[in-house]
């Protein structure tokens, strides 16, 4: 079994942080979202993993390295342009050969042990008489699904299954859709997917679209095994998902104090405070994670906050954000619901005490006069 996690893409819906760095490397609780799924991935015993790469490759290149890190060797594979998802599998025909493989979308992020994912997928196979479509038994899976409720169907791949629970139809992002079970990002496939997605790519609409290629198998007779998810999943390019996934993971954290606290300050619940952090004369309110080397001072950190690494926060009050690293916070009033790129100064200049909301690229310098 193999990976192949899609780093490539625009990342347009989180600009303007992506317009300085790939939307798989924005970190949640101070760890990029791509290193969620290279663990999870790790941890199925899956070794082999190919990275599709678009412009902002040489990023995920010296983010991920050779993969040692975890345990895992990575090939990259550049894509010249993003266009559909069945491209980047078209382009990774020579890394995953004939192989089984685990598709991953790497600005996913689930709670979901992939493990089980793909246990049930062998399982399914060695309890099946056949691996092909026929008369003389029951055919094995030839690819694997996960699926969601979700309130939005339209926004993604739509699953409509038969009342025996096996997948009749896909359809991407639907304007009525027939159910509300969304494709989740992560896929199982067997070889017979390389078959599929040459089959429609001839096709006069020029698209690729990965559930064009499911459905193709479908419409051949293989049978296409469908999971519901357990636990949470967000599709983090927005914002307002990348801050409930920051507020996920951060629930998950253990109580970890590194950094310096005064005796001036209070720390309640399941607060991080890494190395060479330092607490001075103020208050954090787990969850919550304050990067290396950060300073905060006469501050208040409140619940589901991430603070990356080498920050200045003085004088502010800061609740349900991420701020990435090296940034400064000064006598700000209250920042709230908010997403502060690398090297962001913040400051006030009035006294009067208001809470703001603010999405800043790297490089910002905002004034809330
Ligand atoms: O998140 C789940 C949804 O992901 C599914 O429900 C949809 O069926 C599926 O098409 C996909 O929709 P998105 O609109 O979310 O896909 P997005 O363009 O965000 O791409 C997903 C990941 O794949 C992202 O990490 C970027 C990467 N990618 C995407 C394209 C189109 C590439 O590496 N190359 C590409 O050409």
């Amino acid at each position: 079994m193999k990976a192949l996690i899609l780093a490539g893409g625009a990342g347009t819906r989180l600009r303007p942080i992506t317009h300085t760095r790939a939307k798989q490397l924005v970190p949640v609780a101070n760890k990029p979202i791509l290193f969620y799924g290279l663990e999870a991935i790790a941890d199925a015993a899956i070794k082999e993993v190919g990275i599709i790469i678009g412009e902002t490759g040489s990023e995920v290149r010296q983010a991920v390295g050779d993969g040692s890190a975890w345990g895992v060797s990575v090939t990259y594979i550049p894509q010249e342009a993003p266009l559909v998802l069945a491209h980047c599998v078209l382009i990774a025909g020579e890394f995953l050969r004939d192989d089984d493989f685990v598709m991953y979308l790497g600005d996913n992020l689930l709670e979901q042990n992939l493990r089980e994912f793909v246990d049930g997928f062998e399982a399914d196979r060695r309890s099946s008489s056949t691996s092909t479509p026929g008369p003389e038994g029951v055919a094995g899976p030839t690819a694997q699904i996960l699926l969601a409720q979700v309130p939005d169907p339209h926004m993604f791949g739509v699953a409509e299954l038969d009342p025996d629970g096996r997948v009749v139809r896909l359809f991407e992002k639907p304007a009525d859709p027939p159910s509300d079970l969304a494709l989740v990002g992560v896929y199982l496939f067997d070889a017979r997917i390389h078959e599929a997605v040459r089959a429609i790519s001839p096709s006069g609409r020029g698209e690729l679209e990965i559930t064009d290629a499911i459905q193709w198998l479908i419409d051949s007779g293989y049978r296409v095994r469908s999971e519901i998810l357990e636990g949470w999943w967000i599709d983090t390019g927005k914002l307002t998902p990348l801050l409930e996934a920051n507020r996920l993971i951060l629930e998950t954290l253990d109580r970890c104090i590194e950094g310096e606290v005064d005796g001036g300050s209070q720390l309640d619940g399941r607060v991080v405070i890494e190395p060479g952090a330092v607490i001075e004369r103020s208050r954090v309110r787990g969850p919550a994670i304050i990067g290396a080397g950060t300073k905060v001072t006469d501050s208040y950190i409140g619940p589901f906050s991430a603070v990356g690494r080498r920050c200045v926060i003085e004088r502010s009050e800061i609740e349900h954000s991420v701020i990435l690293d090296d940034s400064r916070v000064l006598g700000a009033g209250r920042i709230e619901d908010s997403l502060l790129g690398d090297h962001v100064e913040v400051t006030r200049s009035d006294r009067r005490p208001r809470a703001t909301r603010l999405m800043l690229g790297d490089h910002s310098h905002v004034d809330l006069a």
